[in-house]
């Protein structure tokens, strides 16, 4: 299905897109939520509604395509949208679902909540911040500008807040907020790959106390394939771990822990979530003003071949890391990735205030039970004990070591929990738990279970 919009002379496009988006600062195309649509877009593009951004009214270009563009209605969460082509995935519509409960409890808790999506793509987050979680102001901005009119005909939907649509660098949009000292209570960045470049305007452009949320979809570095790129982005070098899934998300909050701390501040993860598709590594983080002056949670991740054991070193563990299955000597064996963030990967209040209001929206017990809502929040939720390390043991590999037949995960996760660890489920693998039991003793455990179930 295609659908076309009607050109105005004055509004045709002659300038080659990538022109436009590199050079022009004035690429924008103020609306309201007054402005209807049907199937035209606003054709006045001078009246800005937004109170920050003040472009020469001269140089303002609309984003009326004299081309047809193809028009795919999608819904989500009970909102109609048109993906006129632009990227969108409804795999990631868990993680929108993520962002727009963690939004709302923002508004909810600061009384005003003002969005920027800096990729925007169709614009189905900025519709769903706008009508869902209530954002009181929404700049939807991607680069391409072949998608403004689909942008604007999607959050003309919303029917309530105000918003405008930017066609910039993504750099570049939150960096003139930030040089007009114009914040955000919330920032998106929903980009590709490991651009990290991003987390620096985005905390520039973001209040104390807002919330970033941040992508990556680097499976490669995250993987150990390309240190050298990981450690350029992110300032981590990253090896093969056999839990590389959860390592992207450490990698990525770590570098943004890197990033706020250049800026005088610190982060802290609301909720960090791993999805196979693409993949993708999402993090919400909340930007706090101030330093600690204490790298507890940003360290090395030391994994033994040899043994199958895990462990932690501080950085003034450096030139000192072994095994202790090889002391006294250098573990040949050990393969160290850093510096990461060992911290906690969720925070279980936020989690749980997101969860109560999935209910309360009625978002619980509606979906499929392999992309249940619920199961998510909850898993996050029991990853957050703090007895719990980084990483999980997939059984699959517990059980090679071990020659043995992998365990039941239920029947093996009691048998923990029983000799006195922490552990539960991992939201990343679905076979394999997390534990603070270390790969010998799980490998004992086991070989327990095994007998038992031989000898009955
Ligand atoms: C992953 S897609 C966004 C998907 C969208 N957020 C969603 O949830 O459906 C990334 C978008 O960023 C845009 N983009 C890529 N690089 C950009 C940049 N440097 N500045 C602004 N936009 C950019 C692309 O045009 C693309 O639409």
């Amino acid at each position: 299905m295609s659908c076309s919009y009607p050109v105005l002379k004055s509004h045709k496009f002659s300038i080659p897109i990538c022109s436009l988006v590199a050079k022009s600062p004035t690429l924008t195309y103020p609306v309201h939520k007054s402005q209807k649509f049907s199937n035209s877009i606003p054709i006045s593009p001078l009246v800005l509604n937004s109170p920050t951004l003040t472009y020469p009214v001269d140089k303002v270009t609309t984003l009326v395509p004299k081309f047809s563009i193809n028009c795919e209605y999608q819904t989500e969460r009970g909102l109609e949208f048109d993906t006129g082509g632009a990227f969108y995935r409804q795999e990631s519509a868990t993680g929108r679902d993520l962002g727009v409960l963690a939004a709302s409890l923002h508004k909810k808790s600061n009384g005003s909540l003002r969005v920027l999506d800096a990729l925007c793509g169709c614009g189905i987050r900025s519709l769903r911040y706008l009508a869902e979680a209530e954002a009181d102001f929404v700049v939807a901005n991607d680069g391409n500008d072949f998608y403004g009119s689909t942008i604007a005909e999607n959050l003309s939907r919303a029917m309530k807040g105000e918003w405008l649509v930017t066609h910039l660098e993504a750099n570049r949009v939150m960096t003139d907020y930030y040089m007009q000292k114009t914040f955000f209570d919330f920032i998106d960045v929903d980009s590709f790959g490991s651009d990290s470049s991003f987390l620096r305007s985005a905390m520039n452009a973001l209040r104390y106390g807002g919330l970033l949320y941040v992508t990556s979809t680097d499976g490669l570095s995250s993987g150990g394939h390309l240190p050298h790129h990981s450690l350029a982005s992110y300032g981590a070098y990253v090896r093969r771990l056999p839990y590389s899934n959860e390592i992207g998300l450490r990698m990525l909050i770590g570098g943004a822990a890197r990033e706020a701390a250049v800026l005088g501040c610190h982060v802290t993860p609301l909720f960090s979530y791993y999805a196979y598709h693409g993949p993708v590594f999402r993090v919400m983080l909340r930007l706090i003003r101030g330093k600690v002056h204490d790298s507890r949670h940003y360290g090395y991740i030391g994994f033994c071949n040899q043994c199958g054991n895990s462990h932690e070193f501080s950085w003034d563990e450096l030139g000192q890391m072994s095994c202790s299955c090889s002391m006294p000597e250098v573990s040949k064996s050990l393969s160290v990735s850093g510096p990461l963030w060992t911290g906690p990967l969720h925070d279980a209040a936020y989690l749980t205030d997101m969860l109560n209001l999935a209910k309360q929206w009625g978002w619980v017990g509606c979906d499929t039970k392999e992309n249940s809502l619920e199961k998510l929040i909850k898993l996050m939720v029991d990853e957050s004990d703090p007895k719990l390390p980084f990483g999980y043991i997939k059984l699959d590999q517990l059980a090679s070591r071990a020659k043995i037949n992998s365990p039941p995960l239920k029947t093996f996760m009691s048998a923990i929990l029983k000799k006195g660890y922490a552990a539960s489920r991992s939201h990343i693998e679905t076979n394999a738990i997390k534990t603070n039991c270390p790969m010998t003793e799980c490998i004992i455990i086991a070989k327990e279970l095994m007998q038992l179930s031989i000898a009955s």
